[in-house]
């Protein structure tokens, strides 16, 4: 089985500026994966280019075998039309650090609003996975009220859900908990634990919460400056780094 991500010989620039240089990674299926690494290190952009939020400036990305945005034909780079990479990234979702709900509409529209204009569901079907899926994530009877009344821990448990709702084969989720005040953070922790046993959904995963990595994730990616510094089973990364330098950046977090 090819794996359900693939980087190869990933490069992105913005301007002159490189933030990724040549980096090569797999994801499993069902494999969760956290990248730590300072500020700056381009955690985002990686997440962002897999949800294809940025351009890909070289190399490739594949998605269970396929590309994702650019195709190798012959030796030729070749980029996809914007119809084929709306296909894949169909099986991709993700969940920012800012929630990002639609403010104009109810809880239960902000999910399913992309499964049926984007799956082409039917609206009751939809509606029924909506409801199963808030009532995961404790919100079921908030279904019908505007975002504008939720905490910030509620509107992230609404932002998960709606991620949910497309039925993805990934999930990206980038600092979900950082802009939280700290008394929200263990639900929203506790809904995505839940996720990771109870599905087989592949993640990458940004996070602080080191408690949080070690507990759902099969490996941890320590990034320096666009580079894999070093990577491997949590227990090793964040308990027994090899890298002063992981070390470091263990001390600052902590
Ligand atoms: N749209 C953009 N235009 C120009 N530079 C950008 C853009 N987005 C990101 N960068 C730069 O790319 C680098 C990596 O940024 P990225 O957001 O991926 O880092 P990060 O590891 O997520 O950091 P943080 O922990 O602060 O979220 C940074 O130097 C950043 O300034
Ligand atoms: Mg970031």
């Amino acid at each position: 089985m090819p794996p359900v991500i693939r980087f190869e010989d990933v490069v992105k620039r913005f301007g002159d500026h490189t933030v990724l240089s040549d980096l090569n990674f797999d994801v499993a299926q069902g494999e969760r994966v956290t990248l730590i690494g300072p500020s700056g290190s381009g955690k985002t952009t990686i997440l962002r280019l897999v949800m294809t939020l940025e351009h890909l400036t070289e190399g490739y990305i594949w998605i269970d075998g396929k590309p994702l945005t650019h195709d190798r034909r012959g030796d030729k780079r070749v980029q996809l039309k914007q119809k084929e990479v709306a296909e894949t990234r169909k099986q991709i979702g993700m969940v920012f650090q800012h929630f990002n709900l639609f403010p104009n509409m109810s809880v239960i529209d902000n999910v399913t609003e992309a499964p049926v204009h984007v799956l082409g569901r039917g609206k009751e079907e939809a509606r029924e996975r909506a409801l199963a899926l808030l009532d995961q994530v404790g919100l079921k009877d908030r279904a019908d009220e505007h975002p504008s009344r939720l905490s910030g821990g509620q509107k992230q448990r609404v932002a998960i859900a709606r991620a949910l709702a497309m039925d993805p084969k990934i999930l990206l989720l980038d600092e979900v908990t950082s802009a939280l005040d700290p008394e929200l953070v263990g639900d929203v922790l506790a809904v995505l634990r839940d996720v990771a046993e109870s599905t087989d959904i592949s993640m990458l995963i940004v996070t602080h919460e080191m408690k949080f990595a070690r507990d759902v994730s099969h490996k941890v990616m320590m990034f320096d400056a666009g580079h894999v510094l070093e990577q491997g089973p949590p227990d090793q990364i964040l308990g027994n780094p090899s890298h002063e330098r992981t070390r470091r950046f263990l001390d600052s977090i902590l």
